[in-house]
């Protein structure tokens, strides 16, 4: 149950910073499964994706028929010019997407609990409906940067819905890439809409010529493990690399209003969970 005083921190800032919200165990579990998922992952049943001469147009189909499925996602550079993999495959995993929530028993019920419920309805969605999950590495070192970005641009509803709920499954600091907000963007008009069209190819629309704010006004959420953050999906954000040598954890819920009408143009058009 989210206090008056952090409910208008979030009508004003456009985040909230909700600190030992959940215990290390509650961590260890997500951790656990996630790594067995990898562990079970035979990373030859993708090499297709970067060893076939159209490798962009399997590539996209991957990620495009995964909003209902539990599938890893390669570092960017994590395989060489013949398709073989650089590293172990532990290490060159970028996350896990993207029905975590509805399909693997340890997020499921992470997810679908009165707490993450209670704070979405908090934040005024009436009708919670959880869209995506992911489980992201920010592998130590390799761990590549996430660029300035709405969450509205992907889960686009009218009108605006979106809150994403990001949790620190690992203590996440400027060293290891954490995540970085605008400071006084709460409402910033969206910038940008990712396509999906009818015949699967994408678009990323321009919808302002609004700048982005400066990396170096960004505020950066250097928090410990357990703590989850919640912003809007205008609020603009982004990640910087990981340099050391520690991985950083998090998982990520992107939660809709059922009240609110959902774009056909949004990539992921698989069935939302109620919760
Ligand atoms: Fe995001």
């Amino acid at each position: 149950m989210l206090t008056t005083e952090q409910k208008k921190s979030y009508q004003q800032n456009g985040y909230l910073v909700l600190e030992e919200c959940f215990s290390a165990e509650q961590m260890g579990v997500l951790k656990n499964s996630a790594n067995n998922i990898v562990a079970e992952f035979d990373p030859n049943s993708t090499r297709t994706v970067f060893s076939t001469e159209d490798q962009t147009k399997t590539r996209d189909d991957y990620f495009l028929s995964s909003g209902d499925k539990v599938r890893c996602f390669f570092e960017e550079d994590a395989f060489d010019d013949k398709g073989q993999l650089k590293q172990d495959k532990s290490l060159s995993i970028n996350k896990i997407g993207h029905a975590l929530h509805q399909l693997v028993p340890e997020f499921k019920g992470f997810s679908h609990n009165d707490k993450i419920r209670d704070i979405a309805l908090d934040l005024g969605l009436a009708k919670p409906q959880i869209h995506q999950s992911m489980y992201i590495f920010k592998q130590p070192k390799i761990g590549g940067v996430i660029r300035w970005h709405q969450d509205a641009s992907y889960f686009l509803t009218t009108p605006i819905s979106v809150v994403t709920f990001w949790l620190a499954v690992e203590d996440a600091t400027l060293e290891n890439g954490c995540l970085q907000v605008g400071k006084g963007c709460a409402e910033m008009p969206l910038k940008e809409q990712f396509k999906r069209f009818e015949d699967d190819t994408t678009e990323l629309t321009q919808l302002h010529d609004f700048p982005w704010p400066d990396d170096d006004t960004a505020l950066p959420l250097e928090v410990k493990a357990g703590t989850l953050v919640v912003f809007n999906g205008l609020l603009p954000h982004f990640s910087a690399p990981n340099v050391s040598d520690k991985s950083r954890h998090a998982f990520t819920l992107h939660i809709t209003c059922g009240n609110t009408l959902y774009a056909q143009e949004n990539w992921l058009q698989a069935p939302p969970s109620k919760l």
